[in-house]
C-alpha cells in the first residue's frame, strides 16, 4: 500500500534534519535519509565523508546500520525518504540500493528535495533482478 501523506511527511522531516548533521566537508553536498520499517520505527542517518575519500558513507546506508543496530527482530524496511537541500532530487546511489535491498526488496522510495519534484518510485524498479539473501538460501 503507498504510503500516506503524513507518513511521507514525517519521515522527510526526520531526513532533513538528518542532512543538516552531515559531514561533508570535501563534497559540501548534504544528503539526508529516514527510513520506516515494518513496525512503524523511524531511523535516520547522513552522510559521512573522510579524508580518505572511499570510506564515505552515505546516508541511506548510514540509517540502515543505524536501524539494524538498534532492531531485535530482522529488520524489514517500508520506505526510504531521501532528502537533499538542491533543486532536483537525488535517488539513492548503486552501493546504498544493494544495501536497502537486503532489507527491504519491496520498499518504496521518495526522493526529496527543495525544488517541485520528488522522485517516487520501489526499490524494485531502481534495481531489477536483484542479487540478495534469496540467492545465497
Ligand atoms: N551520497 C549519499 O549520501 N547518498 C547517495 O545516495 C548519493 C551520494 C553522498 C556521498 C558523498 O558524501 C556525497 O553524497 C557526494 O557523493
Amino acid at each position: 500500500m503507498p504510503l500516506d501523506l503524513d507518513a511521507i511527511a514525517k519521515l522527510t522531516t526526520q531526513a532533513r534534519g538528518a542532512a543538516a548533521k552531515a559531514y561533508c566537508p570535501y563534497s559540501k553536498f548534504h544528503v539526508g535519509a529516514a527510513i520506516l520499517t515494518d513496525d512503524g520505527l523511524i531511523f535516520a542517518g547522513c552522510n559521512v565523508e573522510n579524508a580518505s575519500y572511499g570510506l564515505t558513507i552515505c546516508a541511506e546506508r548510514n540509517a540502515i546500520f543505524h536501524a539494524v543496530t538498534a532492531s531485535s527482530e530482522r529488520l524489514v524496511i517500508k520506505a526510504v525518504v531521501v532528502y537533499t537541500p538542491t533543486s532536483i532530487p537525488t535517488a539513492p546511489c548503486g552501493a546504498c540500493r544493494q544495501v536497502i535491498n537486503e532489507f527491504g526488496p519491496g520498499a518504496q522510495i521518495f526522493c526529496v528535495c527543495d525544488g517541485p519534484d520528488t522522485i517516487r518510485t520501489t526499490l524494485g524498479a531502481l534495481l531489477p533482478e536483484a542479487f540478495g539473501p534469496h540467492n545465497l538460501a
